[in-house]
């Protein structure tokens, strides 16, 4: 007996049902993110796409992925990419996938070194590139500028190259593996630093959803007994290689805005702290100064 033909569109109805019996959120985005990878193509393509019968080895390759969501895998890294500031950025379980949220850090940053770059000279660092998303969105809506990019993993270094790359301004980058500020010789000063630093407390991080704590690298999350670990390191020695009047701005956890401005203070190198709000309203960067 011939067996019925199958439509992209049949397997999405089927698979939005079985996502839904599974409690995964926005089951028609994920289907179709996930049945418009395996035709190799963009969400945008796939309504011309529709109607189309599929080849069994696409109808296998789908299923397969589906039942990867319905274990909690993000749908980003079983598509293998993502968009952040309206660029396209290739992500996988090595790093943290870019979050809307620090999109506040970055249009800030974007608009402050318009704004405020005197010469191409102008020095940007991104402590904690991850895949890259802060700094490239920079080099790309804030051109001809000098941008630098750090972290500790060697595997999200090699990922952030490949997405400067992609979204060229590989050239404008340099990026390296340091411990923190370890690599740079302090003579050599900034003029801004970003960070979307780990600032999960350890111990929350068993609390946070399937999706993150099982999928997404500890080293991104975990931000030490009380989640400011990393932001310590940054709050203490940024001062020593930033120019006079360079500016430092930090993604922080929900409530830590106290605690990060009484330790700002603690420091007594810097002046005009500021928060920035994210669109719920919360506190969700921190600016501050050298003096
Ligand atoms: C929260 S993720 C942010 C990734 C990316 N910038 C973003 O906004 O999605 C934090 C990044 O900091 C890196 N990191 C953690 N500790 C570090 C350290 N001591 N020195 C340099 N990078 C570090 C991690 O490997 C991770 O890529």
């Amino acid at each position: 007996m011939k067996r019925a033909k199958v439509t992209a569109k049949d397997l999405i109805n089927e698979s939005i049902l079985i996502l839904k019996k599974h409690k995964i959120k926005e089951a028609k985005l994920n289907a179709e993110l996930i049945m418009s990878h395996c035709m190799n193509g963009d969400r945008i393509d796939l309504y011309e796409n529709y109607n189309k019968y599929l080849t069994k080895i696409e109808q296998n390759l789908f299923r397969s992925l589906i039942r990867r969501r319905i274990k909690k895998e993000p749908v980003q890294y079983i598509i293998g990419k993502t968009e952040f500031m309206g660029l396209k950025f290739k992500v996988n379980k090595n790093v943290l996938i870019p979050r809307p949220d620090t999109e506040t850090l970055v249009e800030f940053a974007i608009k402050y070194s318009l704004e405020n770059k005197i010469n191409s000279k102008y020095r940007i660092l991104d402590y904690g590139t991850g895949s890259g998303n802060i700094i490239i969105s920079i080099a790309k809506y804030s051109p001809n500028l000098q941008y630098y990019a750090i972290d500790l993993s060697r595997e999200a270094l090699i990922l952030a190259k490949e997405n400067a790359k992609s979204n060229r301004v590989d050239k404008d980058i340099f990026f390296v593996q340091s411990n923190g500020f370890s690599s740079f010789n302090s003579r050599f000063k900034f003029d801004m630093i970003v960070s979307n630093p780990p600032y999960i407390p350890t111990s929350v991080i068993r609390k946070l959803p399937e999706e993150i704590k099982s999928f997404e690298p500890l080293i991104s999350l975990d931000g030490g007994e009380d989640g400011l670990k990393v932001i310590k390191d940054i709050v203490s020695n940024a001062y020593r290689h930033l120019k006079k009047n360079g500016v430092c701005l930090i993604e922080i956890g929900y409530e830590q805005s106290e605690s990060v401005e009484k330790m700002i203070k603690e420091v007594a190198k810097y002046k005009d702290i500021k928060f920035l709000k994210d669109l719920a309203g919360i506190k969700r960067v921190v600016f501050f100064k050298k003096k």
